[in-house]
C-alpha cells in the first residue's frame, strides 16, 4: 500500500513521466527497449533500461507474422501483463494495435484495458494530425500518450513497405508540424522511427516532451530497439539502425547492459546506423 511513497526513498525509484521530462531537460539519454515476457522484462530492468515498451512488433518477432497488423488488443494485454510482472524500475508503455483507436471512445476503452488489465503506464499509438482528436480525448481523461511518427508500421500496406520517412523537405516540415500539434493535443512523449538525423534533431529540439528515436539519429532524447534485434535473435536482413549488442559479450545480461551503456554514453547510434 502507498507503494509510490515508499519508493521515493529508494536509490533508484521507479521511472515516471516527470523523471523522463527531467532526463530530457538535463540532457540525460533515455534508454528504452521492447520486451514481451516477464523473464526478459526482469533482465532489461537489471540492465538499467529506463523505459520498456510492449511493442506490437510482437506480431512479427513473437508470432511470426510479416507485419504488426494481425495483433489484437487481447494479445497486447496478455504480453503487457507478463512484462509488468517482471519490472520494478522502468516505465512501462504498451502499444495500441492496428484499428484499436479509430474513434476517441474506442481508443479510451482500449487504453483503459491496457492500463487496468495490462498494467501499462502509458499507451503508444501511430499517427500524426489525423490522431489529434484521439490524443486530445485520451489526455483529457488523464491517459498518458506516446505518439509514433515517421515510419508507422501499422500503415505498411498503405505506404508500400518499410522505408525511411521525411526525406523530402515538405514531408519533414509536415512531420515537425505534426509533432508540435500532437504535443499541444496532450501527448507526453513522441517516438520517431526511421527518419533522417536532421528531422530527429529538429523535432527533439522543438518540442518539450521527450523524443525517443529508432533510426532517428543521435540527436533525440533517447533510443529504442526491438529486443530481439538488439540481441541478434531476429533472422534475416536487418534495418540499417539495428546493432547486435550481444556480439562479443558472454551473456544476454551483458549484451543488454552494453546496449544501455551505449545509449547513455551516446556511442549508439553511430554514423553507420543513421539516415542523413
Ligand atoms: O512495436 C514496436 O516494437 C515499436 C518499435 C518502433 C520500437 O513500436
Amino acid at each position: 500500500m502507498y507503494k509510490q511513497l515508499q519508493q521515493r526513498e529508494m536509490e533508484s525509484p521507479p521511472v515516471n513521466v516527470s523523471t523522463l521530462r527531467e532526463m530530457k531537460s538535463n540532457g540525460e539519454p533515455i534508454a528504452c527497449i521492447t520486451a514481451y515476457d516477464a523473464s526478459f522484462a526482469q533482465m532489461v530492468d537489471v540492465a538499467g533500461a529506463d523505459v520498456v515498451l510492449v511493442g506490437d512488433s510482437l506480431g512479427m518477432v513473437i508470432q511470426g507474422h510479416d507485419t504488426t497488423v494481425p495483433v489484437t488488443v487481447d494479445h497486447m494485454i496478455y504480453h503487457t501483463q507478463s512484462v509488468s510482472r517482471g519490472l520494478a524500475r522502468p516505465f512501462l508503455i504498451a502499444d495500441m494495435p492496428f484499428m484499436s483507436y479509430t474513434t476517441p471512445e474506442q481508443a479510451l476503452d482500449n487504453a483503459v484495458r491496457l492500463m487496468q488489465e495490462g498494467g501499462a503506464m502509458m499507451v503508444k499509438l501511430e499517427g500524426g494530425r489525423g490522431q489529434l482528436g484521439v490524443v486530445e480525448y485520451l489526455a483529457e481523461h488523464d491517459i498518458p500518450v506516446c505518439a509514433h511518427l515517421g515510419l508507422k508500421p501499422q500503415s505498411v500496406h498503405k505506404i508500400g513497405g518499410f522505408r525511411v520517412q521525411g526525406r523530402e523537405r515538405s514531408a519533414a516540415r509536415k512531420m515537425a508540424d505534426d509533432a508540435l500539434a500532437l504535443e499541444e493535443a496532450g501527448a507526453d512523449m513522441l517516438l520517431l522511427e526511421c527518419v533522417p538525423n536532421e528531422v530527429g534533431r529538429e523535432i527533439a529540439g522543438t518540442i518539450a516532451v521527450p523524443v525517443i528515436g529508432i533510426g532517428a539519429g543521435p540527436d533525440v532524447d533517447g533510443q529504442i530497439l526491438v529486443l530481439y534485434d538488439a540481441l541478434g535473435i531476429t533472422p534475416g536482413r536487418m534495418p540499417r539502425f539495428v546493432k547486435n549488442f550481444l556480439e562479443g559479450r558472454d551473456s544476454v545480461l551483458e549484451g543488454l547492459r552494453h546496449y544501455v551503456e551505449s545509449v547513455k554514453q551516446r556511442t549508439y547510434p553511430a554514423k553507420e546506423h543513421c539516415f542523413s
